[in-house]
Order: structure tokens, then C-alpha cells, then sequence
């Protein structure tokens, strides 16, 4: 992921002013790190198939990493989450104030399309791009998951609600990473087959994340944590060895279905699959 990072320090949002910290905090948790989850998905598709498209591909897939990153810059702050850790950093409601926090989400947020507009594919390409990051990540994805999740706090839902929120707030823009690698590579059936598996990669990683909340400390996890209490979480539905159980069931099937890919996907994605597969046993 190195290739990704020079990318990314390349094209870092630029809106030079008077402000004193406006620029700052753009950059500032972009810059923290994070795993990469989503963009070394998408880049794994399009490596195995077309190592020439990856030049292109980096745009793509910093553009799902801005976005990501401004759910997660709204996701702490205080009328969401009121985390005040991220990414090893204070998050930017705290170090800065609440204003700059939620006005550097939202330009990350746009950024993101201004980045997936200049990226160097045919219109065509560029248009579905644009939609999947759009629609997976928008109104009835990732933003209607979040005012799910933040709802319904202190109220139980059922575990098939629980699951559409989780599909919703999580898997979506996971299964949008893996499709867009396959747009990219012109692979339309793919396509569609890789979104399926990443909604349900998506879930394992939300019950992952659910267990991490109680199982890691703040400083282990680089955020903070205990902090789902009010939460519909896995492990609030299920108790913690419910939550490990139903990351096993689906960690399993999707290990099964996984290993049906053909070769080449397979090569390419296992470093990083098979490692996140476990991710709840270490
Ligand atoms: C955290 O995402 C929010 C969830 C959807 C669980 P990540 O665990 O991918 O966070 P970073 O990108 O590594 O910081
Ligand atoms: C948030 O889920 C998912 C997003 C859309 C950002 P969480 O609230 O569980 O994520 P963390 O645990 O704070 O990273
Ligand atoms: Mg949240
Ligand atoms: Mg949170
Ligand atoms: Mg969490």
C-alpha cells in the first residue's frame, strides 16, 4: 500500500487561506493512518486482473478513503458517538472545535467526488464509479446505517434489524470497494458477485469492530472504546462469545465461499482476506 500512500500524500485536499486550521484539520486524519481496508480491496481486484489500470485505480480508491474518513470524522463527534480518540489522535472536535470537525467531514466528503471526477477512465467508467460511491455511501447507505445506529440508541432492535444497520453503516461501502476494483477491471459479472460477498465481509467486519469496542483498550485500538454500551451492537445483542460465535459462522462461510474465486483474485486477495478473516481470534 505504499503506491497508495504517496498517492494519497499527493493529492491531500488543498483550500489555502487566512483560516488557522481549516487546511490542518483536512488533512489531519487522513494522514493518521487507518488500516486501508477499503482501498486495498478495491486495488487487490483491479491488480489481479489489470496491473495496468492501477495508476487510475489509486484515484478511485482514495476517493472511497476520503469518504470513509469523513463518516468516521462525524462518526466521534459529540451528538454521534462523542469519541474523542481516532487513529492513535485526539479527534478533531477536540482538537480543534465541533464547527471544524463537522465542515472538514463534509469536504472530505465532496472531495471525494472531485477526485472520482478527474479520474483518468472513460466517461462510462467514471459514471458508475461515481454512483456505487454514491449510493453505498449516501442516503440509503452508510448516512441512513448512522441515523439507524444513532437512533435507536438505548432501544433494542431485533437481530434482522440489527443486520440491516450493520449492512447499511458498514458493509455497503466495504461491498462497493470490492465491486468499483471490479468496474474498474471490466469484470461486470464479477461485479455483482463481489458485492454479495462484500456485504457479508462487511458484516464480519462490523461484529469484529462490536468486539473490539469491549475486548481492546483505547490505546490498543487507536480509538476510543467501551463505548458502544448504548449501542445496538453484536455484542450487545449477542454478549461477547454470541458475537465471537456469529463472526466464526460468517468468517467460515465467507472462507468457503473465497476460496471459489478464481485464482488470480484468490492470489491477490488472500494476504489481506485471509488475515481479517481471524481478525476477531487474535
Ligand atoms: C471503523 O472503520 C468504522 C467501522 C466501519 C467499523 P475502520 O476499522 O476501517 O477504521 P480505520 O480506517 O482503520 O481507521
Ligand atoms: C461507525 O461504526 C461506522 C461508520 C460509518 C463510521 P462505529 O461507530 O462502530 O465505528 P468506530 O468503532 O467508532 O470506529
Ligand atoms: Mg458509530
Ligand atoms: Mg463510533
Ligand atoms: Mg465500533
Amino acid at each position: 500500500m505504499q503506491a497508495f500512500e504517496a498517492y494519497l500524500s499527493s493529492h491531500l485536499p488543498h483550500a489555502k487561506s487566512f483560516h488557522p486550521h481549516y487546511e490542518a484539520a483536512l488533512h489531519e486524519m487522513l494522514l493518521a493512518g487507518g488500516k486501508r481496508f477499503r482501498p486495498a480491496l478495491l486495488l487487490g481486484v483491479v491488480k489481479a486482473y489489470n496491473r495496468l489500470l492501477l495508476d487510475s485505480a489509486y484515484a478511485a480508491a482514495y476517493a472511497v478513503e476520503l469518504l470513509h474518513t469523513y463518516s468516521l470524522i462525524h462518526d466521534d463527534l459529540p451528538a454521534m458517538d462523542n469519541a474523542d480518540l481516532r487513529r492513535g489522535k485526539k479527534t478533531l472536535h477536540v482538537s480543534y472545535d465541533e464547527v471544524t470537525a463537522i465542515l472538514a467531514g463534509d469536504a472530505l466528503n465532496t472531495y471525494a467526488f472531485e477526485i472520482l471526477s478527474n479520474a483518468a477512465f472513460s466517461d462510462e467508467i467514471r459514471v458508475r464509479l461515481i454512483r456505487e460511491l454514491a449510493s453505498n455511501g449516501g442516503l440509503a447507505g452508510m448516512v441512513l446505517g448512522q441515523a439507524i445506529d444513532c437512533h435507536f440508541e438505548n432501544q433494542a432492535l431485533s437481530l434482522e434489524q440489527i443486520k440491516l444497520l450493520h449492512i447499511n453503516k458498514t458493509a455497503k461501502l466495504i461491498a462497493a470497494s470490492l465491486k468499483m476494483g471490479a468496474i474498474i477491471a471490466g469484470k461486470k459479472a464479477l461485479a455483482e458477485e463481489l458485492y454479495a460477498f462484500g456485504i457479508k465481509l462487511g458484516l464480519l467486519f462490523q461484529v469484529q469492530d462490536d468486539i473490539l469496542d469491549v475486548t481492546q483498550s483505547s490505546q490498543e485500538a487507536g480509538k476510543t472504546t467501551q463505548n458502544d454500551g448504548d449501542k445496538n451492537s453484536f455484542v450487545t445483542l449477542l454478549g461477547l462469545a454470541g458475537a465471537i460465535a456469529e463472526a466464526d459462522t460468517l468468517a467460515s462461510e465467507l472462507g468457503e465461499q473465497f476460496k471459489g474465486f478464481d485464482e488470480r483474485l484468490y492470489d491477490e486477495l488472500s494476504p489481506l482476506l485471509l488475515g481479517y478473516l481471524a481478525r476477531h481470534k487474535a
